[in-house]
């Protein structure tokens, strides 16, 4: 467990008012430095440089705050933000940070769940990439390049734009950025059919701690591993990554389903257990999302209970999937009217909770416009729970009263991609990846207090149920209470505790020995990075 001081230092360290005394000069320094690296005239690097005292900084911050937990006036503030439009701008910046003994934090969707990309507990620049966003989609090669400040909407519809029978097995929230998600091994709603994101990355660009522009062939394949699902932030600025798209049916089919533990005819119980035999084992083109939260019963009011929804997303018609559940998941008794055949496009659109109808255009909303305190934790189940276990956790549920599990089943192609293909382990072996999930209205200290105990507790209730030796995590749905690095003389140890619980010990040691190689200095270096090997004294 991370000391809530420490969190609390990383958010409202009080330095940041001497940070803005210093940063006018720190402008000047930096912009001089930019100059002599890129070559470019004053006038063209004063409009992608802002410094605390610009009147439009504190847009430009915000524009990709995506947790109101980080966007509090305590929160420590970047000196600069640099939003570069070429890659020369990202070169110049890393060797200008360095030389300035700046820390930098790229950002990209901005969606850490913890604020990493744009928060530091040490003095700090932003590079924000929105400004390098394009998707190029090329037909007869099936691939796309993405730039990483594009979000999943954006390359979701220009996959559309170009082909209706091609698709991308990526997240499932369309504002999400492409630099933290593929860099961290994302994953979506055909994962049984297709495994991650990063299972599709054929070529990227970085530049590295020297400024320098790699692609796959420059950068070697250690590298090119490591940044499929290792993190970004370790390694350098993710320009741009590669896809190869994947084929989809012009007709899949969604479905919802929901089941209410005070209900008895529902059992509720039972129908969970059965889910966790048929989500994980059924069809591969079928995914079967559930969602378990705590609500107030209808039936005997101000009473808590608790409520299970299924999200589902079947690659085929109503019909085939009707016909295969009645015998793999007989509890959810489901018939052809309780589904909805549409367009792979349009079933992005429902799954992203848009209304029916909803113009695929809306993928290119980059502002979700919610203002929400939140955080996440996750956890991987490998042997079924059982029907005791299940209903010591609804209870467990009910008195903490607010904190959610979203069941994420596993299974299928994921069974079938070594643990060593990429940074990302967690594949054959695991039933269903659990994310835990509490977001709040009330701002301030007591209720952020209040909700992040609440979700440490179901998080400890829940240790006899899930993976052990390592108590596994996912890198995506960043978690700083399983450990942070302070870069000291146990950097390297500090590291292995969340390292080995996001990668596995194989992967871990693979991806220090990829750090040390590519930035021996430690010039990249994020409260969960990746530590260098320790030297031998
Ligand atoms: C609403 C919501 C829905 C989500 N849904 C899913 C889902 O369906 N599937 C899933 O797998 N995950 C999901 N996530 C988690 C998401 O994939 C991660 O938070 C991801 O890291 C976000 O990427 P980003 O670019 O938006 O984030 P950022 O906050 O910009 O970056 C995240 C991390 O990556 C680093 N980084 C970003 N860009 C670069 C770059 N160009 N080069 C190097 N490092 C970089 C940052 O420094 C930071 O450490 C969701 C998150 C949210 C908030
Ligand atoms: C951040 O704060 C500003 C100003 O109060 C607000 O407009 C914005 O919606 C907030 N964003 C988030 C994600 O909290
Ligand atoms: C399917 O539809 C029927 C009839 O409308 C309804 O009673 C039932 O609850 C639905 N089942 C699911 C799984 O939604
Ligand atoms: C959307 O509306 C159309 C036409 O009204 C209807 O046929 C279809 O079933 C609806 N789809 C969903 C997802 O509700
Ligand atoms: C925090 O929890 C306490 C005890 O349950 C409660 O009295 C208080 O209202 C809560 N505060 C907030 C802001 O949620």
């Amino acid at each position: 467990m991370i000391p809530l001081a420490f969190l609390s230092l990383l958010l409202h360290v009080s330095a940041s008012s001497s940070f803005a005394a210093a940063s006018d000069s720190t402008y000047n320094t930096f912009l001089q430095c930019m100059q002599r690296n890129t070559k470019a005239l004053p006038s063209q690097l004063s409009s992608i440089i802002y410094s605390q005292t610009n009147p439009s900084y504190t847009s430009v911050l915000r524009a990709y705050i995506r947790n109101a937990r980080f966007n509090t006036t305590s929160t420590n503030k970047p000196l600069l933000i640099i939003t570069p439009t070429t890659e020369s701008h990202i070169s110049a910046t890393v060797l200008c940070a360095k030389t300035l003994g700046l820390r930098i934090k790229t950002r990209s969707g901005g969606h850490d769940y913890a604020g990493l990309s744009y928060t530091s507990g040490v003095p700090f620049v932003i590079i924000d990439m929105f400004n390098l966003r394009s998707v190029t989609v090329d037909l007869a090669d099936q691939s796309a390049w993405i730039q990483t400040g594009a979000t999943l909407g954006e390359l979701y519809h220009n996959i559309w734009k170009k082909s209706k029978a091609l698709g991308f097995p990526a997240g499932v929230c369309p504002t999400v950025g492409a630099g933290g998600h593929l860099s961290g091994g994302g994953y979506g709603n055909m994962i049984r059919k297709y495994g991650l994101a990063v299972d599709h990355v054929v070529d990227a660009k970085i530049v590295d701690a020297k400024g320098n522009v790699l692609d796959r062939k420059a950068m070697g394949e250690d590298l090119f591993w490591a940044i499929r699902g290792g993190g970004g932030a370790s390694f350098g600025v993710i320009l741009a990554y590669k896809l190869k798209l994947v084929p989809v049916p012009d007709i899949v089919t969604v479905f919802k389903a929901q089941r209410t533990l005070d209900n008895v005819n529902d059992k509720m119980t039972d129908f969970v257990y059965q889910w966790q035999q048929a989500a994980p084992t059924t069809n591969d083109g079928l995914f079967m999302r559930m969602l378990i939260q705590p609500v107030t019963s209808k039936a005997s009011k101000g009473q808590k209970t608790v409520r299970v929804t299924i999200n589902a997303l079947y690659l085929g018609k109503a019909d085939e999937l009707v016909s295969f559940l009645a015998k793999d998941f007989p509890l959810l008794g489901l018939k052809k009217e309780n589904c909805t055949e549409l367009s792979w496009i349009d079933s992005v659109l429902w799954w992203a909770n848009y209304d029916n109808g909803t113009s695929p255009d809306a993928l290119l909303d980059r502002d979700p416009n919610s203002a929400i305190f939140g955080t996440r934790k996750s956890d991987y189940v490998q042997n079924p729970i059982s029907k005791d276990g299940l209903e010591w956790i609804w209870k467990k549920m009910m008195e903490l009263g607010k904190v959610g599990l979203v069941f994420n089943p596993y299974g299928g192609r994921m069974n079938q991609v070594p643990e060593s293909a990429t940074p990302f382990p967690h594949r054959a072996g695991n039933l269903f990846k659990i994310q835990y999930s509490i977001s709040w209205k009330e701002p301030g200290p007591e209720a952020d207090n209040n909700f992040t105990t609440q979700i440490r507790r179901l998080f400890s209730y829940m240790t006899p149920f899930v993976s052990k030796n390592p108590r596994s995590a996912f890198l995506n749905y960043r978690d700083i209470d399983i450990g942070v690095n302070h870069f000291g003389p146990n950097s390297y140890e500090e590291g292995k505790v969340y390292g080995v619980r996001y990668f596995g010990a194989a992967n871990f040691d693979r991806l220090v020995k990829v750090k040390t190689a590519v930035d021996p200095e430690n010039f990249f270096k994020s409260e969960q990075s990746i530590p260098t090997l320790p030297n031998k004294a």
